[in-house]
Order: C-alpha cells, then structure tokens, then sequence
C-alpha cells in the first residue's frame, strides 16, 4: 500500500533521482487533467520533466501567471533508469482548457526544439534546431485555464522533419502534434509535464471545470479522497492583462461537453485516488 503522504513527498522531490512513484504521480496527474488521452493518447514516461521559470521550480499542473511564464524555462529531466543519451525533441503546445476537441486543427505550439541534449540532468540547446522558439503563453481573456504541455521525445536519427517544420523561426501556430510526431519518426514520449494559464476570467464560469483543470495529486492528498475534485481552484488565475499576442487558442468547447467532461473527470480523480491506496 502506497500512502497518499508518500505521493506528495514524492512530488516535492522531482528534483532529485526520479522514482517509480514520481513517474505515476506525473501519470496520473496527466489523466487527471484530461490530457490524456485527449491530447497524448498513451503515456508511459520513463522520466520526469521539471520546468524552473526565472529560477522558480513549478508543481506539475500549476496555475501560473503568463508574464511568469513569458521566458523559456529552464528543462531538466531525472530519468528512472539509464542515463539520457542522444537527441531529443521539446515541444510545448496549448492543450486549451479540458473538453478541448483538437479536430483536424490541432494545437498551438509555443516551442518546437530538433535536437536538444541532455547535460548533467540539464535541457541544452548547443546544437538544437529551434523550429518555433520558445513563445510564452497567451490565452485570450475569459477562454478558461489553458493547460500547457511541455513534451520531451526521443529522436532518432532516422528523425526526418516535414518541410513545413524543418527550417528555424517557423511562428506560433497550430499543428497536428500527432501527426507531426508520427510523420518525422519521433520516438516515444520520454518525459512530460504541464502547467496553466488563465487570462481574465471565464466568461462561461464552470467552476467545477476550472477545478478539475487544476486539481492535482497534492489537493486530495492533504485533504483526502473528496479533496481531488474540489480543491486546487486556480489560484491567482484571474490576471488582468488583457492583451493577447496573437498566440492564443480562441476555441470555446461547448457547455455540454464541458459538463460531460466533468463527470467523466470526476470519476477519473475517485480512479486516481483509489488507485494510489
Ligand atoms: C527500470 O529498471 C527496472 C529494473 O531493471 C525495470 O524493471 C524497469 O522496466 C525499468 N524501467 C524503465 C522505464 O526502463
Ligand atoms: C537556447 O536557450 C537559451 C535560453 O537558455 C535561449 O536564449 C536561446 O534562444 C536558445 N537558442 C536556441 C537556438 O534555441
Ligand atoms: C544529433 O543532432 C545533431 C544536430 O542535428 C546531428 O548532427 C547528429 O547527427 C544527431 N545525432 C544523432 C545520434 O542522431
């Protein structure tokens, strides 16, 4: 039996040798927040990825302010087992908020990086290819907490990008991750991790929405097993700057598919809970 208390010590010690537990932690934090499999449709890291914005180290799933997030984070990455060798792919896109249906539009990419190592536990680009640097967060006022998904996958050297997504300065805009992972032989998903922006407040107001977007691990572990769905509203999310660089999903899913979402995330958090007794 696994205590909830040793999930939350595991999840403030991301920063050192990465555990089983943190990579289930990590796990369920991703299914909890509807990333998958709406986004990733499996998820089996064999790694955690810690974001530090201006030196600050960030709880997976976070609600953080954009002009704290405006600047590439430092990567760092603690892998279970081996040493990470080799060259990867960092991407970070705009999941926008739970309930999302991507379609055939996809998701904006923030941060799209060819060839990036791994020094010393560290994410460097010495040698990378910025394909879309890094652009910080800027959902469109009132469209909810928008989950934003730092990916880490492995690239081998069979890697062959699209023409449209192989030459440097390619701007924000939205693409089919997917179908780019798929398509350029991108390997499997190394390491992950998420955090959320919201800008204004949501004209629709579905709280119990904004708290599943929110919610993590650390919530239901101090207040037991009914904390999950209710706590971890965002804190500090209703910032005021309204101005939008352009870089922002304006996609809105439907009440109706939001409230199924909820119910559908509320039994996943009861999942997640049980599942970590
Ligand atoms: C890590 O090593 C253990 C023991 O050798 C093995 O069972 C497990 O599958 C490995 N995990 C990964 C992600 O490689
Ligand atoms: C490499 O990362 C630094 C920040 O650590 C950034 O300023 C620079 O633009 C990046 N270069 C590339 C090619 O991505
Ligand atoms: C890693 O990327 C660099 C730069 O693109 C390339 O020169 C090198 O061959 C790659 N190594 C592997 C093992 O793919």
């Amino acid at each position: 039996m696994i205590s909830l208390t040793l999930v939350s010590l595991a999840l403030a010690a991301f920063a050192n040798a990465a555990t089983q537990l943190d990579i289930e932690a990590v796990e369920a934090h991703f299914s909890q927040a509807l990333i998958v499999p709406a986004l990733i449709p499996t998820f089996t890291p064999g790694a955690v990825l810690s974001l530090a914005f201006s030196g600050t180290d960030t709880p997976t799933g976070k609600a953080l302010q954009k002009d704290a997030v405006a600047s590439q984070p430092v990567v760092t990455v603690s892998a279970l087992n081996a040493s990470l060798t080799g060259n990867f792919t960092i991407a970070m896109v705009d999941a926008d908020v739970v309930g999302t249906d991507y379609g055939s539009d996809g998701v904006n990419r923030h941060w799209l990086e060819n060839s990036v190592t791994i020094a010393s536990g560290t994410v460097t680009n010495t040698s990378a290819t910025a394909i879309t640097a890094y652009a910080g967060p800027g959902p469109a006022s009132g469209s909810g907490p928008h989950r934003y998904v730092v990916i880490l996958y492995a690239q081998p050297s069979t890697f062959s990008p699209p023409a449209d997504l192989s030459a440097p300065v390619t701007g924000v805009n939205k693409f089919d991750l997917n179908a780019y992972v798929k398509d350029s032989g991108l390997g499997d998903i190394v390491a992950a991790n998420y955090f959320t922006v919201e800008v204004g407040t949501d004209s629709t107001s579905l709280p119990a929405t904004s708290a599943v977007v929110s919610s993590t691990l650390a919530p239901a572990a101090s207040g037991g097993a009914s904390g999950g769905a209710s706590g971890g509203a965002p804190a500090g999310a209703s910032g005021t700057s309204a101005s939008s660089p352009g870089a922002s999903s304006t996609d809105k899913p439907g009440a109706a598919m939001k409230s199924g979402v909820q119910t559908a995330a509320a039994f996943l958090v009861a999942g997640v809970v049980i599942a970590l007794l």
